[in-house]
């Protein structure tokens, strides 16, 4: 027996005289074990959130008792729906958005199929809203009994482009749109939510914000901030009545997205707003999130997988999202290009 061999097995009679080994192997059972039912535990109460435990009930904010929901970029896509499908649950609706003829028929479209729910609408264009638009926006809020509030405008980049490229406009606007008017119309909001000790706040965020996504740098810091904002409100408000929840999505059709075809891995926005609006307090695929909602079953189920192998920032996530919105940069260059040229 060489040196070498020697010490090893001097190493391990060791071993087994002080009992380490087994002490060891002991540990790392449990530790396995213990990672075994986590895992198990966490799928199960995914499965149970998104096919049978019901969300609170929207008569808890004032549903069908007269209260009004507050809808931002109620006008098209996500917004119109939650616009309408709110009206459905018993709600009266303030719209408010940048398109006054488009607010208005939305407010009449509302106004027949809903015949009990009242809407009001208010055209903000909140890239460039000032004081004046605010002081308006809360002169009419003031007179309403608000239940709840969604906090759905926003806008992404027109295409992925590398973040030293950013239009200044463009990086100004994603800004002051996603982040300082929803900060803005919240504070309007609250203080009456308060008082009445009852609401609910959504805002929407987004995988863009929850991946950190290359290429749509801005937009996904945007949506990190609010993710952080929404829970940091939700744990001051608690115990007032007053809801706080973060809405995250992965891609659902609209004119944001400029994706028209739904598939299972993107519903279209009625599908999104109904799992979203029937599942109020389950935090179904955010499960590592607190206060936050990823409610659609396709979106919860990616993203409980990729939190629970990878995670969510890890480098492989970047780098393959990174690779996603170069091809579609080059996609939409291309385009552009034969656009002008025809
Ligand atoms: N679609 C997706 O794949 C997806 C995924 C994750 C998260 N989200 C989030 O969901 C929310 C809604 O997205 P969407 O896809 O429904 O968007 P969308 O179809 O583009 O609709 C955006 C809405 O916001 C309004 N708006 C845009 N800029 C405005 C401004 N400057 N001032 C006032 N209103 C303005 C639009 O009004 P006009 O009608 O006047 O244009 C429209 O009503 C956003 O916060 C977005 O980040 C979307």
């Amino acid at each position: 027996m060489d040196s070498g061999s020697k010490l090893l097995e001097t190493y391990y009679a060791a071993l087994r005289e002080s009992k380490l080994l087994s002490y060891m192997s002991i540990a790392f059972t449990v530790i396995g074990l213990a990672q075994y039912f986590s895992f198990g535990y966490k799928l199960t109460s995914l499965l149970f959130q998104l096919f049978l435990i019901p969300g609170r009930s929207l008569s808890k904010y004032g549903a069908k008792k007269g209260a009004w929901a507050v809808v931002t970029g109620a006008s098209d896509g996500i917004g119109k729906e939650y616009a309408e499908q709110l009206a459905k649950a018993g709600f009266n609706i303030l719209l408010v958005s940048r398109t006054e003829s488009k607010l208005a028929t939305l407010s009449s479209e509302i106004e027949s199929a809903y015949p009990k729910s009242s809407t009001k609408y208010l055209a903000i264009d909140f890239a460039s809203a000032g004081d004046a638009e605010y002081v308006k926006l809360k002169a009419v809020v003031d007179e309403l009994d608000v239940g709840v509030l969604v906090n759905n405008v926003g806008q992404s980049h027109s295409i992925p482009v590398p973040f030293y490229l950013v239009d200044d406009k463009e990086l100004a606007d994603i800004i002051a749109i996603n982040d300082l008017a929803t900060l803005r119309v919240t504070r309007i909001i609250l203080p009456q939510l308060l008082a009445s000790r009852r609401g609910l706040i959504l805002t929407m965020g987004s995988f863009g914000g929850y991946f950190p996504t290359p290429y749509l740098s801005v937009y996904s810091g945007s949506k990190a901030f609010l993710q952080h904002w929404s829970s940091a409100l939700a744990v001051e408000l608690e115990g007032t009545g007053v809801d706080v929840e973060f809405v995250l999505s992965y891609l659902v059709t609209s004119a944001m997205s400029k994706i028209r075809r739904s598939s299972a891995l993107i519903p279209t926005p009625k599908q999104f707003v109904a799992s979203t609006l029937s599942s109020i307090g389950l935090s179904r695929g955010a499960q590592l999130v607190s206060y936050s909602s990823t409610p659609y079953w396709s979106h919860a189920i990616f993203q409980f997988f990729v939190d629970q192998s990878v995670g969510a920032w890890s480098r492989a996530v970047a780098a393959s999202n990174l690779k996603m919105h170069m091809q579609i940069r080059k996609r939409a260059l291309k385009k552009a290009e034969r656009e002008k040229s025809t």
